[in-house]
């Protein structure tokens, strides 16, 4: 098992990644003080790993109760939010509660977010059953629900005590969803170690068929990157913000097609395209990187290309209101070469447009 940490002062914790650590009773409640345990899951995870947790944890005598979720992205609302309140409260659960996070990335930014907010705050652990949790939101404390209006609006910023990734868990993840989740790790390639980017490029065939020395190394390379990142800007008022790469462009896809239509991990691996070719017609980055940024995204089956329905306007009236949005200016996360990227202002309409058209 490797142990990474997350340096944030008195907030800081553990990120376990190895192999059947959902059985390991022990490991699993080191971090939950509390004496009543809400499991947050939803009905495609609860048939397949539920009952190993639920076991684990209550081996250690603690009341452990349920919230099964429904599945989707289109469920990632306060609606959605208030099942888990309402599971809290009808279980008794006060503040001293732990929220255990089984799940994708919609389970642990609902999870998240109810923990930031349920009797003002109270602990949570994330146990991240997809890749793109395992490499990214379940590492940051970034929470969230959707608003019709806008992916993820509605949120907080509340760090896990632990997080712990079983590699097994991605055995029985769909192809598309593992493909989804590949977009996240190449962005960490793209924006701070282009040796990771390269070794991304070389290993294809190990990684996709779930080599575990090969998992284990790419998801602790991720997390490496993200605490750093997080350890240094927890609240994005700086190098957090590179991290976004591609959500401009793949927000405004999640948001204009319907939440769920598009996986979260596409849209960005099409806006990881779309900032790099932005940054080609702003002169600044060379033509045969943002060429491997293509090459990389193809060669890990992910799509390169926006809806054909999507034009300027519509990527506008999405990204006018993007997180990174001040004074009503847009800001943009651009590589500049692998391995590096800048937050930049000054994108014209202009070559916005040029962007969509030639994509
Ligand atoms: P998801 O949570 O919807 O999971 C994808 C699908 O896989 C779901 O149907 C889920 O039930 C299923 N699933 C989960 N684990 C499985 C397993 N082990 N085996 C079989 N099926 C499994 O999607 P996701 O890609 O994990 O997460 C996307 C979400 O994460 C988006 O809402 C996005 O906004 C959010 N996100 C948050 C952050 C952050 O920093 N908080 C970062 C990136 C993305
Ligand atoms: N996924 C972007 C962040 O955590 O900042």
């Amino acid at each position: 098992m490797k142990q990474l940490k997350v340096q944030l002062g008195d907030r800081s914790y553990p990120i376990y990644i190895g192999q059947n650590l959902f059985v390991d009773s022990e490991l699993l409640t080191r971090h939950i003080n509390a004496n009543k345990v809400m499991i947050v899951t939803n009905t495609v995870v609860a048939p397949l790993y539920l009952e190993q947790v639920k076991k684990s944890i209550e081996s250690s005598g603690k009341q452990v109760d349920v919230t099964i979720l429904p599945d989707g992205e289109q469920y990632k609302t306060l609606e959605t939010l208030n099942v888990i309140f309402d599971g809290l409260l009808q279980h008794q659960h006060g503040r001293d509660t732990c929220i255990v996070a089984l799940g994708g990335g919609v389970i642990g930014d609902m999870a998240g977010f109810a923990a930031s907010c349920y009797q003002r705050g109270v602990d949570f652990i994330q146990l991240p059953t997809t890749l793109l949790a395992q490499v990214d939101s379940s590492v940051g404390g970034k929470t969230a629900v959707n608003h019709p209006l806008g992916k993820n609006m509605i949120g907080a910023f509340h760090q896990p005590k632990a997080v712990y990734i079983d590699i097994n868990c991605l055995n029985t993840l769909a192809k598309n969803q593992f493909a989804a989740g590949m977009a996240e790790v190449i962005k960490y390639g793209i924006i701070w170690d282009r040796d990771f980017f390269d070794w991304l490029g070389e290993n294809k065939s190990q990684v996709t068929e779930l080599s575990s020395q090969s998992l284990t190394y790419l998801i602790a390379r991720c997390c490496e990157i993200k605490a750093e990142v997080v350890s240094c800007d927890e609240k994005e008022h700086g190098v957090r913000a590179l991290l976004n790469l591609g959500h401009t462009f793949g927000h405004a896809i999640e948001s204009e097609q319907g939440y769920g239509a598009w996986l979260h991990g596409e849209a960005v691996a099409v806006g990881m395209i779309m900032a790099a070719k932005t940054s080609l017609k702003m002169g600044l980055i060379a033509s045969d990187e943002q060429d491997l940024i293509t090459q990389l995204i193809t060669l890990y089956d992910l799509p390169t290309k926006h809806p054909n329905d999507m034009q300027l306007p519509e990527f506008l009236r999405h990204m006018a209101i993007d997180k990174k949005v001040i004074a009503g200016q847009l800001r943009f996360v651009l590589p500049t070469s692998i391995g590096a990227a800048e937050l930049v202002a000054n994108v014209t309409q202009e070559t916005l447009k040029q962007v969509i058209v030639s994509d």
